[in-house]
């Protein structure tokens, strides 16, 4: 097999292809979509900290400038909502919204929701284990990092089921080269979310409540366009990793019973096992940056103006940097993983997200010890957030 995002066998075990691509090619042109692939830890880790890259070059050169197509017109709606969100700037704005977004992420506010973390997942476990299992995504791995963000944020309760499929819609023109069908639903439903998020965040300026759209919008140098650009941007990239994470390392264990096993008589090995799933099964498998400025990488030259593909899966199995990286170790001390990724852009989420991890594994070990898979997985086809379509489990 090769390199080939949109092959199902390929996203179900990207593995191999990465260790040929690491040994032979770690650095090369993958025609179908013009990018350079980065297979090694130690490149992909550089280049995420290297500021002749960057997710946008809109700070530097307009579409033309940089040789690039301008996005078609009906798109608009679209990249205004992402475009105003940190994650799609480069700094000076990045490093002005970052600190803006910061100031009211604190790591106190964040910490200061691991009660009502526990009670959404003992609520949402208990519920799972009663009625004997079922599918572990839909019953637990999505709710609850969608409730807790939904609940951070202050989304109100009849509003909720609303937030899946818009993120999901607008995660669709992420993936490489989507369909036409695809850039319609995700620009469809970017401006539904926007117009929601502005009235809310309207009222919440008029009223503020205790929540997280409040404390954004009482921030006067926070435009109304970046409020609603940072306000999607934690939604969706508040829960769709965190949803992949949750069903890519069950299944993980489920493959390894014996780190199962040991994981169950030992709890205290949560958080390394955690960081080690999210290493093993990376959720989110590339990211891309494009190249401000002619580089040079592993001895091959690139040119400004081309994207490069980073290759995290490729990255957290490393033998350069992890011993044994084909073997899960639920123990494994020392972990240097990029999922999280690296450099201005290290996800802001990341203590939310372990939070919510160590919660939801520790409920479903304790409560559930004897949880068991009833029948394959299916990979939803999507290749950067890789994840299963459903993990049915029984708990009896
Ligand atoms: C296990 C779950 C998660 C994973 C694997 C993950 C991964 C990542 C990665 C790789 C990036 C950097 C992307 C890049 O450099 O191109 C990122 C950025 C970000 N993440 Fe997460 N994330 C997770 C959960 C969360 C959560 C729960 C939140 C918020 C509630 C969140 C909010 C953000 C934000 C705001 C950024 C943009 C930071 C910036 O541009 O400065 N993430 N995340």
């Amino acid at each position: 097999m090769r390199f080939d995002p949109w092959n199902p066998d390929f996203v179900a075990s990207p593995y191999a292809v990465y260790d040929e691509l690491r040994r032979d090619a770690p650095v090369s042109f993958f025609e179908p979509t013009g990018q350079w692939l980065i297979a090694r830890h130690a490149d992909v880790n550089a280049l995420l900290r290297d500021r002749r890259l960057g997710r946008s070059y809109l700070h530097l050169a307009t579409h033309e400038e940089f040789g690039r197509e301008p996005e078609p017109e009906f798109q608009e709606p679209f990249w205004r909502v992402v475009n105003a969100g940190m994650l799609d700037v480069e700094p000076p704005v990045h490093t002005r919204l970052r600190r803006l977004v910061s100031k009211a992420f604190t790591p106190r506010m964040v910490e200061s929701m691991r009660p009502r973390v526990r009670a959404i997942v003992e609520r949402l476990v208990d519920d799972f284990v009663e009625k004997g299992g079922g599918d572990l995504i839909a019953e637990v791995a999505e709710p609850l990092p969608v409730t807790v963000i939904a609940e951070m944020l202050g989304v109100p309760d009849a509003d909720r089921h609303l937030l899946r499929p818009w993120s999901a819609d607008i995660c669709g023109m992420y993936e490489l080269n989507p369909s036409q069908e695809a850039q319609h639903t995700a620009v469809r439903a970017a401006s539904e979310f926007s117009d929601y998020l502005k009235d809310l965040a309207r009222a919440r300026k008029a009223a503020p409540g205790e929540d997280l759209i409040s404390a954004l919008a009482q921030i006067e140098e926070l435009t109304e366009d970046e409020l609603v650009g940072t306000c999607v941007l934690l939604l969706n990239a508040g829960h769709e990793a965190t949803v992949n994470v949750t069903g890519n390392g069950w299944w993980s264990l489920f493959r390894n019973p014996s780190e199962l096993v040991r994981l169950r008589e030992d709890l205290s090995l949560l958080p390394t096992a955690i960081e080690e799933l999210m290493r093993y099964d990376t959720p989110l498998q590339m990211f891309e940056r494009w190249v401000l400025e002619d580089i040079e990488v592993g001895g091959v030259a690139i040119p400004k103006g081309v994207e490069v593909a980073l290759l995290f899966g490729s990255a957290n199995r490393d033998p350069e940097v992890f011993d044994e990286p084909d073997t899960l170790d639920v123990g494994r001390a020392d972990n240097p993983h990029i999922s999280f990724g690296a450099g201005i852009h290290f996800c802001l989420g990341a203590p939310l997200a372990r939070i919510e991890l160590v919660e939801s594994f520790g409920a479903l070990l304790r409560r559930a010890p004897a949880m068991e898979l009833t029948s394959e997985p299916v990979w939803n086809p999507g290749y950067i957030i890789r994840g299963l379509r459903s993990l049915e489990v029984s708990c009896d």
